[in-house]
């Protein structure tokens, strides 16, 4: 392998990512399984989970499904405990477990709504990093990866939960960054644009939608899932181990849309 090539190279290094079961979450684990690391898918749904990982493994790629709900202490807990069981470290972790249950003004939005959102969204990243903290400072560093999205940097009407949430987690990115750093802990966010999964469904299901959706995009079109990856192996390498504290953005270029 040559110089330049080695610093994407993950092997001996532990993943761990949250909703990785389909979407942009697979697309990430594939990603850095393929360039190396093992890799510990993890959702709600352990038969779900099990499925990514078998398909890693029939690839010769090593790695194992955890099923964990990320807004259950005990569960966040079981994640990182099995993890270090099984692989005895974790050097890379990927909150990207995201939910949005409301879409409606936000005079109407109930407590509990708005509540359960930060909960899967945004403090579910904080508890989790905080897991893994003292295991990657011991190791000598880690990366820690939010997937936050542009819907954090930019208002979009009738989201005001999710939007919350993924301002806090680009914040949460910062203050993390900044406090961690001495520990060789990086940790930067993703902010995906319009990327086609299954939680943006209703953007791109009808023919219409999709074209309205699409109108303002430079590229003229959706992101695929697998357009994530990318990012996320170099975010999770050491061919990033300079970049902490960042918010990047991979939109088709949809922010930089006219106000008019
Ligand atoms: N798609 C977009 O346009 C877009 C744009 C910007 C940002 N994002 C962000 O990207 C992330 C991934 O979204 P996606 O579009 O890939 O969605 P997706 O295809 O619907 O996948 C969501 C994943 O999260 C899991 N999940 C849902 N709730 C969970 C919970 N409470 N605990 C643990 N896992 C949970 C789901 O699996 P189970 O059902 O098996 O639990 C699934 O694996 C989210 O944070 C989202 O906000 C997406």
């Amino acid at each position: 392998m040559n110089r330049i090539q080695k610093l994407f190279n993950l092997e001996g290094k532990v993943a761990v990512l949250t909703g990785a079961s389909k979407g942009i979450g697979e697309s990430m684990a594939r990603g850095l399984v393929e360039f190396g690391a093992k890799v510990v898918v993890s959702s709600r749904k352990q038969a779900a989970v099990d499925e990514v990982a078998a398909s890693f493994r029939a690839d010769g790629y090593d790695a194992m499904g955890i099923e964990c709900h990320v807004a259950s202490a005990e569960q966040r807990e079981q994640l990182v405990a099995k993890t270090l069981e099984a692989y005895g470290r974790i050097d890379i972790l990927i909150n990207n477990a995201g939910t949005n249950p409301y879409y409606g003004p936000v005079e109407k939005m109930s407590v509990e709504v708005y509540q359960k959102t930060l909960d899967i969204n945004l403090t579910s990243a904080l508890a989790l990093s905080n897991l893994v903290h003292p295991h990657m400072k011991a190791q000598g560093g880690g990366s820690i990866i939010h997937i936050s999205s542009i819907e954090g940097l930019h208002a979009s009407s009738y989201f005001t939960a999710y939007n919350v949430s993924k301002a806090g987690l680009l914040m949460l990115t910062k203050n993390q960054a900044s406090e961690w750093g001495k520990d060789n802990i990086r940790v930067n966010a993703i902010c995906p644009g319009f990327v086609k999964t299954k939680l943006s469904s209703m953007l791109w299901q009808d023919e219409k939608t999709y074209q309205k959706a699409i109108r303002n995009i430079p590229l003229g079109r959706m992101a695929e899932p697998d357009e994530m990856a990318g990012l996320a192996v170099w975010l999770a390498s050491d061919a990033s181990s300079y970049c902490t504290g960042a918010s990047i953005v991979n939109d088709g270029g949809i922010l930089l849309a006219p106000l008019m």
